[in-house]
């Protein structure tokens, strides 16, 4: 059973049966809706998954868009591929750390979440700087709200320790708060917020062919006999499966790589 924004009635919810498939559709329908809203050619997910959420934005975005997805697990990431595939959409994926991502700062000009910062509780803060660090314009964040939730949300935030107070941090940061409101469909017991994040300084859209930078040192990456190297740290990230492993964890050091 879900619970979905009644559009006649303003702010009030009405209960619907969905299958998971369906309820996945239509969370990234309303998403794509506040997204068509936005000036935006780059995007980026964090937390990716298998892309389920993704791919039907970018279908219902209609839009040509350079488009990036981040996922800790490279076997979510094969899914993903696949899954990209399947839908004919065209995204970049790579395996990634939200709290150092692949990117150079400013590069992307719209980053999301959609259920990613959720399970970490007390890191919050961090996880918003490093994705304000790569947006160059705006972030949105799809996450469980506790302050907004019903009972059931709050009891579930509380067993599943996951985060809490976003809003209050937020407002501590550098950072333009757009909206912050019940997301249009969520589950009884998992009632999401959407949060519209701008930065105050703003950067120009950016037209140029991105590129993924260290997540040690943030550099541009070179791309050399199918792998990707930083000339700054010595750091070797393999591609595994035509899937950048770029986790500062999994760095190969290899100071003479370029000479081979
Ligand atoms: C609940 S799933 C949501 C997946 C996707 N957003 C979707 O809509 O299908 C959360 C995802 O975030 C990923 N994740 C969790 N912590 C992460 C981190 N620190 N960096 C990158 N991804 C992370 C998990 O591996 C998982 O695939």
């Amino acid at each position: 059973m879900y619970l979905c924004k009644n559009d006649k009635m303003g702010e009030t919810y009405q209960r619907i049966e969905l299958t998971p498939g369906e309820f996945s559709r239509l969370a990234a329908k309303c998403l794509a809706a506040v997204m068509k809203n936005m000036e935006f050619e780059s995007l980026l997910e964090v937390g990716v998954g298998e892309a389920t959420t993704l791919c039907d934005i970018l279908l219902n975005l209609q839009k040509e868009k350079n488009v990036y997805g981040i996922e800790l697990s490279l076997s979510r990431l094969y899914y993903a591929q696949k899954f990209a595939k399947q839908k004919g959409v065209a995204v970049h994926l790579a395996a990634g750390d939200m709290f150092s991502l692949p990117f150079e700062d400013n590069s992307i000009d719209l980053v999301f979440t959609y259920y990613c910062i959720d399970a970490h509780r007390g890191k919050e803060r961090q996880a918003v700087e490093e994705m304000l660090r790569v947006s160059s314009r705006y972030l949105i964040l799809v996450e469980p709200t506790y302050e907004l939730g019903n009972e059931e949300t709050k009891r579930r935030i509380d067993e599943q320790y996951y985060i809490k107070n976003l809003q209050e941090t937020l407002e501590k940061m550098d950072v333009r708060i757009l909206e912050y409101r019940l997301f249009d469909v969520f589950t009884q017991n998992n009632n999401s917020a959407i949060i519209i994040l701008e930065k105050m300084d703003k950067a120009e859209k950016k037209m140029e062919k991105l590129f993924y930078a260290c997540p040690v040192c943030k550099k541009k990456l070179a791309e050399h006999k199918g792998n990707l190297y930083c000339d700054d740290c010595f750091n070797l990230y393999p591609v595994i499966g035509r899937i950048p492993v770029l986790l500062k964890d999994n760095a190969i050091l290899c100071s003479k790589y370029l000479e081979f």
